[in-house]
């Protein structure tokens, strides 16, 4: 294994210093914590877990902490954050590092790492299962897939389960079996208070509500018990690259599988990328059984591909397979238009965006420029009550979440690629909206794809001023305000 030290040295000249008084907490926190947690409070310790700790998978979501904390369990949560709230010390609570937005699970001061809640255990009475917060979803699918039992996860490997679940969550089986907050049946939380407790509908309907959507706000998840559902031996699905000369036939194959396919275990990702100055296309495609129905992605297959590795597989083959860290370590943003449909002009509008911001923004620093087109049934959000969740705020139409994803290299470019990532949602929202003829006013902008700094109304709308009482209730010292996010 390599040391620490030859792993950080870009971090360790862009970053600013860590907080002076930050120290004092770190030696407080090693000092109380149980033999079943650790505190690393160096980048150049030999053990490696440091730099795994602060790891992110965009690189500009990560900083230098002045101590890392593996804590074990919930007693050692309820300490930690007991010391950060004494001594007013910024924190982070990292799941599987996957945010796009700086600062939301990495500090300069106190960085906790839940690595260790990893546990996976089914139960064949409820057919639940409980996963714990540090893991991600390709560790809970390789557990369950062997037991013929799925949960409504990650879509490409790598993403990690509490973020993701906490902020409502889109999948492959989204259009079965809802969001993955529909299929929460519990929440482990470690209360800013200390208080360790078991959130259901029965135990506290408000605080269940709060954390589908809420994210860190409540405290820290340890464990969530989810609903589990059948999953058929193999799937059948992969990846599709399409290049330039036939992006305009691929755009009207996304259309039509999108107007047309109602089949609820289809599914498709249409990623727009541009890349070494070129339009190109990376097409998902996905069916919940080893085969599809004759037709459904004819329009997708007939196309001239520049690779395919669409096959009948294992879930975890198919997820793992994706290449969901390309960009891996580079910079990284993402944004966010809620959209009615994904009609022929409208898609290819992404696609001329793609284009655009890519070649305007390749003489800087862009180097990837992509946009995900994720088309789901109208019917998707229907699988929990209106009002059941923080997030969606509103189920009264399915609407559909448009990824906007940008990496680049050095952090001189930031604030033009931030920029250019807001302007271009604005564009896709003003023609979406105008000649594209969508009603798309009214619709919310899903929190784990917006950029930081998009409004808690256009994520939660009528829902924030509940929120922020619950959070008043649950936190009454805002200690997890010291925390990153979007905050109540
Ligand atoms: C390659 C890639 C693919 C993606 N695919 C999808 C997809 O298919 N569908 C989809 O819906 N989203 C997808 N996303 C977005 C993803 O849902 C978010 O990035 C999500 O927040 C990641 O969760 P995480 O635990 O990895 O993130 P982290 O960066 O660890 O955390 C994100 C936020 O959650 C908070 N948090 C983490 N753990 C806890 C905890 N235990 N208690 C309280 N708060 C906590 C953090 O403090 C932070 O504010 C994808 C992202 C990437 C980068
Ligand atoms: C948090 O800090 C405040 C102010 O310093 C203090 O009054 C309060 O008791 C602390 N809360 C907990 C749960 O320790
Ligand atoms: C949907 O299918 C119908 C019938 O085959 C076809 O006329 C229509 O063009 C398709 N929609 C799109 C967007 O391709
Ligand atoms: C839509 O796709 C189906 C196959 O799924 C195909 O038969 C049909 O011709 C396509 N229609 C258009 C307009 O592309
Ligand atoms: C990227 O993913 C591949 C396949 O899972 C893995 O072997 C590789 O180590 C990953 N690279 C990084 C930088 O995470």
């Amino acid at each position: 294994m390599l040391p620490a030290l030859f792993l950080l040295p870009a971090l360790l000249s862009s970053l600013p210093p860590a907080l002076a008084d930050a120290a004092d907490a770190c030696s407080q926190i090693a000092e109380a914590l149980s033999d079943a947690s650790d505190v690393y409070d160096s980048v150049l310790e030999i053990t490696g877990h440091f730099p795994k700790d602060i790891s992110h998978w965009a690189s500009s979501s990560t900083q230098m902490p002045e101590c890392t904390v593996e804590p074990a369990t919930t007693e050692d949560l309820a300490t930690i954050l007991r010391i950060v709230n004494a001594t007013q010390t910024p924190f982070a609570v990292k799941g599987g590092g996957h945010t796009a937005n700086p600062g939301f699970s990495s500090t300069t001061g106190v960085h906790i790492a839940m690595f260790r809640f990893s546990e996976v255990t089914y139960d064949e009475t409820t057919e639940n299962v409980v996963v714990g917060a540090g893991l991600v979803w390709d560790d809970v699918y390789a557990t369950l897939e062997p037991m013929g039992r799925m949960v409504v996860g990650g879509r490409v490997s790598g993403v990690g389960v509490a973020g993701f679940a906490l902020g409502g969550g889109y999948s492959w089986k989204t259009n079965q079996y809802g969001l993955t907050v529909d299929t929460i049946v519990a929440i482990e939380l470690v209360k800013p208070t200390g208080e360790v407790v078991t959130v259901s509908e029965d135990s506290d309907p408000d605080l269940f509500w709060a954390l589908k959507g809420g994210f860190n706000n409540y405290g820290i998840v340890t464990r969530f018990t989810l609903k589990t559902h059948a999953q058929p031996e193999n799937v059948w699905g992969g990846l599709i690259t399409y290049t330039l000369n036939n992006v305009d036939a691929v755009t009207a194959a996304c259309a039509n599988f999108s107007a047309n396919v109602t089949d609820p275990k289809a599914g498709i990702i249409t990623t727009y990328n541009f890349v070494l100055g070129e339009l190109g296309i990376s097409q998902l495609l996905f069916y919940d059984g080893p085969e599809p129905p004759a037709g459904i992605f004819d329009s997708f297959l007939d196309i001239t591909h520049f690779s395919s590795d669409v096959k009948a597989r294992t879930v975890v083959d198919l997820v793992t397979s994706n290449p969901s860290n390309t960009t891996y370590g580079q910079r990284g943003v993402f944004n966010t238009v809620s959209l009615e449909s994904y009609p022929v002009d409208m898609v290819s509008f992404i696609a001329d965006q793609a284009q655009s911001v890519g070649s305007k923004l390749s003489l800087k620093s862009g180097l990837f420029i992509s946009y995900d087109v994720e088309p789901f049934l109208p019917s998707h959000l229907s699988h929990a009550a209106e009002g059941s969740s923080a997030y969606p705020p509103t189920r009264a139409k399915g609407f559909l979440p448009l990824n906007l994803y940008y990496a680049w290299g050095s952090d001189l470019a930031d604030e033009d690629v931030f920029d250019a990532i807001r302007q271009s949602a604005q564009e896709i929202y003003d023609y979406a909206s105008g000649e594209g003829g969508q009603d798309i006013a009214g619709f919310p902008l899903y929190p784990n794809y917006a950029i930081f700094d998009r409004s808690l109304e256009e994520l939660y709308q009528g829902n924030v001023a509940k929120l922020t009482e619950i959070r008043a209730r649950v936190d009454p010292y805002n200690t997890m305000a010291l925390a990153g996010g979007f905050k109540f």
